[in-house]
């Protein structure tokens, strides 16, 4: 079973049918979410139509962040932190299914003409290699004719070469990667290269906000053999315990369960299905200064701000001093801050906080 060609046709099948619907009979509609009614006015209705999203990892934006969305879809969250991030941040969108890309596309200009600036861009790729920009690629590879395997070594030698010296998502390049029900779509093999990719596009300090659903159980290989619940959402999901494992595997430092349905969406014999979402960050390679300790603010407000005038921004790692820190590690809010430089890992090895 080929699973990127069958969720490839799933996703054709939906966008381009007139309601939206599937096409394969069983699969289910990931669930969608509550948006704020502000931003969502702002977006076109034939791509809020084709919201196949399980969560809202939108909302964990900032103004000015470059923020990349894996699995983008129909663009609907794209549009949506395109008005979050403002006129000095950007969005990227990266989507295999090229109707899916048509879609997100078609709207750009009078979109960007309503806000006022164009910070909107869509690229086709698949998430589990984010440097080949798959319309560059095939631009190298037309009017190329190969006759023998010397013209197939040249062609293959200009596409590694492009890939590196111009890479679709540059490392170390995005301050929040987000993702709505996509990851699990994704073959079991290529999982764990899509979050390495997060971490190698993320600089360091930027943070993630990934929407999925999970398992209770591990999914047993019946489920996992059909193609109508790998379309659906269900088939290849994390249990719930080993994403946010891996999560920590990969690097990612903070993790934090933000949303969490409670209950089943779906339950097939003993496997109960849930979206959660959640947030960590990648943590800074080395600390900058022995003077100085890295703070991060969990929220729940935007900012927060002392006396001083000194700003501390959600999910943003701040620099303070020594007795800065002391004083806010032996105050009421240390529970809303992580002191990342007394964390075991805090040298970028890895743990969740
Ligand atoms: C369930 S929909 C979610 C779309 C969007 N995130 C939303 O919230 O509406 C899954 C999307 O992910 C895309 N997708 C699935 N696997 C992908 C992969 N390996 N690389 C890139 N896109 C992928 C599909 O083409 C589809 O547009």
């Amino acid at each position: 079973m080929n699973i990127k060609d069958i969720v490839l046709q799933g996703y054709t099948d939906r966008v381009t049918s007139p309601d939206g619907a599937m096409g394969l009979e069983a699969a289910q509609v990931c669930r969608m979410d509550a948006y704020d009614p502000a931003l969502l006015r702002q977006v076109p209705k034939d791509i809020i139509d084709r919201d196949y999203g399980c969560g809202n990892p939108s909302k964990y934006a900032q103004a000015g962040d470059v923020a990349l969305d894996l699995g983008s879809g129909s663009g609907k969250i794209c549009y949506i932190l395109a008005q979050i991030v403002g006129p000095q941040g950007h969005v990227i969108g990266v989507d295999m299914n090229k109707d899916m890309l048509a879609l997100s596309r078609s709207h750009q200009k009078p979109f960007g003409d309503q806000l006022g600036y164009s910070n909107l861009r869509f690229f086709w790729g698949t998430i589990d290699d984010l440097a080949t920009d798959l319309e560059a690629s095939e631009e190298t590879v037309s009017g190329r004719s190969l006759e023998n395997l010397d013209d197939y070594t040249a062609l293959q030698d200009s596409l590694k070469d492009q890939r590196e010296s111009n890479p679709m998502i540059a490392d170390n390049s995005v301050d929040l990667v987000v993702s709505n029900c996509v990851i699990n779509l994704v073959d079991t093999d290529r999982k764990l290269n899509v979050l390495q990719e997060i971490f190698r596009v993320l600089r360091p300090g930027g943070r993630i906000a990934l929407s999925d659903n999970v398992s209770n159980i591990d999914v047993p290989e019946e489920l996992k053999n059909d193609p109508e619940l790998w379309v659906g959402c269900y088939s290849g999901v994390y249990q719930e315990q080993e994403f946010y494992r891996v999560l920590c595997d990969v690097g990612f430092a903070g993790l934090t369960v933000k949303e969490r349905a409670g209950v089943p969406e779906k339950t097939i014999g003993a496997v109960e299905f849930q979206s959660v979402t959640v947030t960590a960050f990648k943590p800074l390679e080395a600390v900058t200064s022995s003077d100085m300790t890295r703070v991060l603010y969990k929220g729940p407000w935007t900012f927060v701000s002392d006396d001083e005038g000194n700003q501390l921004h959600r999910g943003k790692i701040t620099l303070v001093d020594k007795t800065t820190a002391r004083q806010l590690r032996h105050s009421a809010f240390s529970e809303h801050l992580f002191f990342l430089d007394d964390q075991p890992g805090s040298n970028g090895s890895g743990c969740c906080g």
